[in-house]
């Protein structure tokens, strides 16, 4: 695994500022870069693969005023998750704090991305992969991911290295090996981003 440390990472993408409380999913170390990319680059067009409340969601477009497109895509309140460690956060109304933004998109589905195909989605900028945590759920949502994302756009893994959940660092470990360290961890975080010479 190719490792940026945090400076480095601030110093190439700039620190993005925030107000507000980050998702109790989402700590600190691990939303600032995702808003650095937005807020650096001027992102428009965002995907949340898992946006259960939308906690992620609100915190980023409270602080990033270029995004235009927020989409938000999770399961319905009675779908089983493919973990049973993550039954619990399937959220009885997805994306409910981000209801109202105007850039505010759900796709809520019995199966999420799994019902879901490139022509779904529009090209994004940058896609937060955050669902299905299982082994099958991390790759499906990656090749999902990289047939949706513009070229030069960023996907974002989270929860890299989360010993609750360890297919997702497998996964990630996986690829890296087979395509030589294209992603890359923050230091300090469980988030994972590669840029994608390849897109949509
Ligand atoms: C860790 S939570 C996401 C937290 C959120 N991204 C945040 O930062 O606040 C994982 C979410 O993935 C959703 N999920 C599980 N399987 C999914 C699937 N196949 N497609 C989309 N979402 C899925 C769950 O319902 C849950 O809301």
């Amino acid at each position: 695994m190719s490792i940026i440390e945090r400076d480095t990472f601030f110093k190439l993408f700039g620190r993005g500022t925030f107000h507000g409380e980050p998702s109790i999913y989402m700590g600190f170390n691990d939303i600032e870069p995702i808003l650095a990319f937005v807020q650096t680059f001027h992102l428009k067009t965002i995907i949340e693969i898992g946006i259960q409340r939308g906690a992620t969601a609100k915190c980023i477009l409270d602080n990033c005023p270029s995004v235009e497109k927020y989409i938000g895509i999770d399961i319905i309140p009675d779908s089983q998750t493919t973990l049973p460690i993550q039954q619990g956060e399937v959220p009885q109304i997805a994306g409910e704090l981000i209801k109202g933004y105007h850039q505010a998109e759900l796709i809520i589905t019995p199966n999420g991305t799994r019902d879901l195909s490139p022509g779904h989605l529009p090209v994004a900028d940058l896609i937060l992969i955050d669902g299905d945590h299982s082994a099958d759920g991390v790759f499906l949502d990656t090749i999902l991911a990289r047939q949706t994302i513009r070229k030069g756009g960023i996907i974002c893994w989270h929860d890299y290295g989360n010993s609750l959940v360890p297919d997702v660092t497998r996964v990630i470990d996986d690829l890296n090996t087979i395509e030589g360290n294209r992603i890359f961890l923050i230091e300090n975080g469980f988030l994972c981003f590669q840029i994608c010479s390849e897109g949509r």
